[in-house]
């Protein structure tokens, strides 16, 4: 029999969502975002677009299990992400889960290739070198990534979490350092590997030429997500 996820239409099952956001209303200072409903099958991409503040980051890190909403339910495979013990969570995170910050955390003073290891080492997965070629970061590895220009950096950090093999990926902003045609690159990159592997790709970016390769664009305003055309 086949599981039906909670809050979804019938025809809806586990084998296509892969996770689906309910009623999300989040405040810090002020209210972010109201009763935002969300859901990704596989193979999809979702674009956010939203002006800087808005809460794109934020909504991300709630969709991500990084951060619980004020209100409002995440479901990853029609299991309630935030209504699991840390331990649960924990694995479905390291496992199922990659995050591509806005702000690169690559560990400093270490080289590319050992960035990377670490993250294999979480997830006991071995190194894709595919990935690695495709993101045209093979000479960057045994370097500090100290020393690596600013895109080079943020190709590490992708490559970082898509060596992990996730199923869902969120991205923020990962192609803001970037110039048009290795944005492009990466985008490729990242939409390849979430076809091939069934997995979902949220994406936050400023950029509507990016967020118009994906299969879906929402642009985050006056705290609702509204559906765009770009
Ligand atoms: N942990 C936090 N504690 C308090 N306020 C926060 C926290 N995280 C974010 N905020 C506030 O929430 C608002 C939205 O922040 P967020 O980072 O989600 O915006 P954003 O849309 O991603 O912006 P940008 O495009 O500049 O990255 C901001 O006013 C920010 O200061
Ligand atoms: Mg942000």
């Amino acid at each position: 029999m086949i599981e039906t996820i909670p809050n979804t239409s019938s025809t809806e099952t586990l084998e296509t969502t892969l996770l689906r956001a309910t009623d999300i209303t989040h405040a810090f200072d002020y209210t972010l975002f109201e009763n935002i409903n969300i859901a990704i099958r596989e193979k999809e991409s979702i674009a956010i677009l939203g002006v800087s503040g808005s809460g794109k980051s934020t909504l991300l890190h709630i969709l991500s299990t990084l951060l619980q909403p004020n209100k409002g339910k995440v479901y990853y495979r029609g299991l309630d992400m935030y209504a699991q013990n840390d331990k649960k969570l924990l694995e479905i995170r390291r496992k199922e889960i990659g995050i591509i910050f806005q702000s690169h955390y690559l560990f400093k003073g270490f080289t590319a290739k050992e960035n990377l290891k670490i993250s294999l080492l979480i997830a006991s997965k071995k190194i894709n070198l595919d990935i690695i070629k495709k993101l045209k970061i093979e000479d960057t590895l045994p370097k500090n990534v100290s020393v690596l220009s600013g895109g080079q950096q943020q190709r590490v950090s992708i490559a970082r979490v898509l060596v992990k093999q996730p199923r869902v990926i969120f991205a923020d902003e990962p192609t803001g350092n970037l110039d048009r045609q290795t944005a492009n690159d990466v985008m490729d990159v990242m939409l390849e590997y979430t076809h091939e592997r069934k997995g979902g790709l949220f994406i936050v970016t400023h950029d509507e030429k990016i967020a118009s390769r994906c299969n879906t664009v929402y642009r985050l305003k006056e705290k609702r997500l509204v559906p765009v055309i770009l």
